[in-house]
């Protein structure tokens, strides 16, 4: 047994915030477009559902400009619409039933390959900072939570959807709003429960006793009788009719979340001695080789500009999109390609790996400087000539 930790949480918790990161989808008084009417990316659609505000004489901008605030009403922003409020606002609970539709494990499969593998990896392998979304067997799976990583030899638990997620309308709904990743909210609720079921399939899962096989046909109704391995696995107990007051209860003892008192909430230096929100009970001594308790970040490489940093970056996030054909991404070593990308000028080449274009992530999803990005740039073309 283990406490609901931050993990659970979290996964709820960046269903809210990958909403936050984006506005609405159609505000009615004040959204005018969803193509951009002006700048780099005009005539394109907006991402994401994000809307244009006009400003005067044909611009725009994605910040509403707030006459009010003009007026001493408010200094910031303005009031959501309803609209707004509704694509923001999810509460998912077991009470929060994914809506009808359904999908088969093989639509699923084919699905995943071509919008969640390069992520996710084969078979929902994980790799390379990307969550993996199955471990063989879930029933057994769940067994290895309790593994303690006392040798070096040992292995610790194997925390996946289907080894430690209590319930499944977690992963329904945090497919439907989050992923994948560059394009959230973009899934129809059948292809959501096409990739559920398949994920279903890849954890081999079984539901009301039956083997989620390559032909499976995933419904609403079959969704509520998914029984997930762990589900009585945490303190507090979470499932059932009373698993959200059981949370609310605890949380609402500031006790258990790290305060000395019953009493005093806690903002800062809060966890002095031992902490009641343990995950997994075990000592850092108990580790070998044993874990740092050290807090310093790793030294950054002072050559962040040299060929070995972008490189680095190029293997580890760049090639997931640039590496291979399928991607929609000129690949690096296609000469051709790459002649045809910078034949309208480094510049050009550069302001759309900074900024976006397409299904290009701004800088790739990174956080590089400018100066660090470009040398990664340079790198994959060095590489196509
Ligand atoms: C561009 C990379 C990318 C793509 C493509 C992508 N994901 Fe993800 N996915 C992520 C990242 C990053 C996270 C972790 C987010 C976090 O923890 O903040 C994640 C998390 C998840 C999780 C939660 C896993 C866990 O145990 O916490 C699920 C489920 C998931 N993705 C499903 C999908 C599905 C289904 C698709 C395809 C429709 C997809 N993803 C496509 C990057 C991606
Ligand atoms: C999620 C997938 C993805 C990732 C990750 C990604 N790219 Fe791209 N990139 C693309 C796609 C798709 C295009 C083609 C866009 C187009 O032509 O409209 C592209 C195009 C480019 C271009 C050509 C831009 C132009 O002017 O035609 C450069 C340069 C580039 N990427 C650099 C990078 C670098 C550097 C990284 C890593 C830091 C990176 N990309 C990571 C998907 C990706």
């Amino acid at each position: 047994m283990f406490k609901l930790d931050r993990k659970s949480l979290v996964s709820i918790s960046i269903i809210t915030a990958v909403l936050v990161g984006f506005t609405a989808q159609a505000d009615t008084t004040s959204a005018t477009s969803k193509t951009y009417t002006s700048g780099p990316n005009k005539g394109k659609l907006v991402i994401d559902g994000g809307v244009t505000y006009p400003v005067k004489n044909n611009k725009t901008s994605s910040y509403y400009v707030n006459s009010d605030a003009q007026k001493g009403g408010y200094s910031y922003g303005r009031t959501p619409t309803p609209t707004e409020l509704e694509a923001w606002s999810r509460s998912v609970t077991p009470k929060t039933p994914p809506p009808e539709g359904h999908g088969t494990v093989s639509d699923g499969s084919e699905l995943y390959d071509s919008k969640c593998a390069m992520c996710h990896g084969d078979f929902g392998s994980g790799g390379s900072g990307y969550p993996s979304l199955a471990k063989g067997n879930a029933y057994d799976g769940v067994k290895s939570l309790k593994n303690q990583r006392t040798s070096d030899t040992a292995d610790g638990p194997n925390r996946v959807f289907g080894t430690y997620w209590p319930q499944a309308s977690t992963l329904w709904w945090y497919i439907k709003e989050g992923m994948p990743h560059p394009a959230p909210k973009s899934l129809t609720d059948d292809q959501v429960y096409a990739l559920v079921a398949y994920i279903l399939n890849i954890n081999e899962m079984k539901i009301d006793g039956e083997v989620v096989g390559d032909s499976y046909d995933l419904d609403r109704a079959k969704f509520l009788k998914i029984v997930m391995p762990n589900k009585d696995g945490f303190v507090p107990k979470i499932d059932g009719p009373k698993g959200l007051d059981n949370t609310r209860a605890f949380f609402n003892n500031p006790k258990n979340i790290g305060a000395k008192t019953s009493k005093a909430r806690c903002m800062n230096n809060c966890i002095k001695g031992e902490t009641k929100v343990t995950r997994i009970k075990i000592e850092t001594k108990d580790f070998l080789p044993p874990l740092s308790i050290v807090r310093d970040l790793p030294v950054k490489d002072k050559n962040a500009n040299s060929g070995n940093a972008a490189k680095a970056t190029y293997d580890a996030t760049c090639s997931m999109c640039h590496g291979a054909d399928g991607m929609g991404a000129p690949v690096v070593g296609n000469k051709a390609a790459w002649e045809k990308v910078t034949s309208k000028g480094m510049d050009a080449v550069y302001h759309n790996a900074i900024n976006g274009i397409n299904g290009m992530p701004p800088k790739g999803g990174t956080d590089l400087a400018d100066t660090d990005l470009k040398a990664v740039v340079d790198y994959m073309i060095s590489l196509s000539k």
